[in-house]
């Protein structure tokens, strides 16, 4: 399980301290799919360098296993929205790197005890890349890339995958693609996910819990369970009923915390219900 304990973030400016996170408490269980909505500039991405051990926390801890992560490590695959892929390595290469370091570090997995070269072949399939395994990332277009990132960040079979908006940059076609396939991919491995992303339908479609940030400094405002079983699940979800109301229900609640006066009218009106155990 990856718990995280009483974080927060300040970053040091010139203009003083920036208070970007409130301490905050989160879990992901076993095998669970989260993800974090919130206004652009609440911390999100913040949060999910901590998580990713490649920015310091102000307070709290991150533990994976009850083991504290203090550093980027095989054990966490990352994907970000800007094109991470190493220009000078091929495709088929970049997906290997993360095995190639893990082998150097001695931490090689033997897992199935699958070669190398298969794992790599597998994956590439998987993300549907294996014609492309000897282009360069900038031969790419933009799905291609965050599918090879993809690819990549599950090579050394991490216990968490990071995901920071991956799919923002991309048109909204691709973007459908990219959601069936990181579906397929979820159905597949069963590997906790902490995924950031400010579309409230992309969370609902992926995900079985999603978090409500407010804005800045953010803290959890809210937490809705996704009542969808996985192997149900389908970028075609947009048209359930159930999930139609919580984006409603999400979407209100994140305009309310941008206007208090109209979440207070709301309140008055009884527009508002009360999230699960937060206040409203
Ligand atoms: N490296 C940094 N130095 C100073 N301030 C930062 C840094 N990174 C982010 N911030 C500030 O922290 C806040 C949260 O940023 P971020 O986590 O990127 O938000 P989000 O991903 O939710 O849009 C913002 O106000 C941003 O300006
Ligand atoms: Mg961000």
């Amino acid at each position: 399980m990856l718990s995280v304990r009483g974080v927060s973030k300040a970053y040091a400016g010139r203009r003083g301290e920036t208070s970007a996170l409130c301490p905050l408490d989160l879990d992901v269980g076993e095998g669970e799919f989260v993800s974090l909505v919130g206004p652009s500039g609440c911390g999100k991405s913040t949060l999910l360098h901590i998580v990713a051990g490649l920015e310091p926390a102000t307070t709290g801890t991150v533990t994976l296993g009850g083991e504290r992560v203090l550093g980027p490590g095989a054990e966490l695959g990352v994907v970000f929205q800007q094109q991470t892929l190493f220009p000078w390595l091929s495709v088929r290469e970049n997906v290997r790197f993360p095995l190639t370091l893990a082998r150097h570090r001695g931490r090689a997995r033997q897992a199935g005890s699958e070669r190398e070269a298969d794992r790599v072949e597998r994956l590439l399939r998987l993300v549907d890349l294996w014609d492309f395994r000897d282009s360069a990332p900038a031969e790419l277009s933009g799905g291609m890339q965050q599918r090879a990132a993809l690819a990549r960040a599950l090579a050394a079979r991490p216990e968490v995958l990071l995901m920071d908006e991956p799919f923002g940059a991309l048109d909204a076609q691709t973007r459908e693609e990219m959601q069936g396939l990181l579906l397929h991919v979820i159905q597949h491995h069963r590997i906790m996910t902490l995924f950031v992303t400010h579309d409230v339908e992309e969370a609902l479609i992926l995900s079985d819990r999603v978090v409500v940030f407010s804005e800045r400094p953010g803290r959890v405002v809210a937490t809705f369970d996704v009542p969808v079983p996985r192997a149900d699940r389908s970028p075609d979800l947009k048209l359930d009923e159930a999930l139609l109301r919580l984006k409603r229900d999400i979407l209100s609640l994140l305009r309310g915390r941008a206007r208090p006066e109209e979440q207070r009218r709301r309140l008055l009106l009884g527009l508002t219900h009360t999230p699960r155990g937060e206040d409203p």
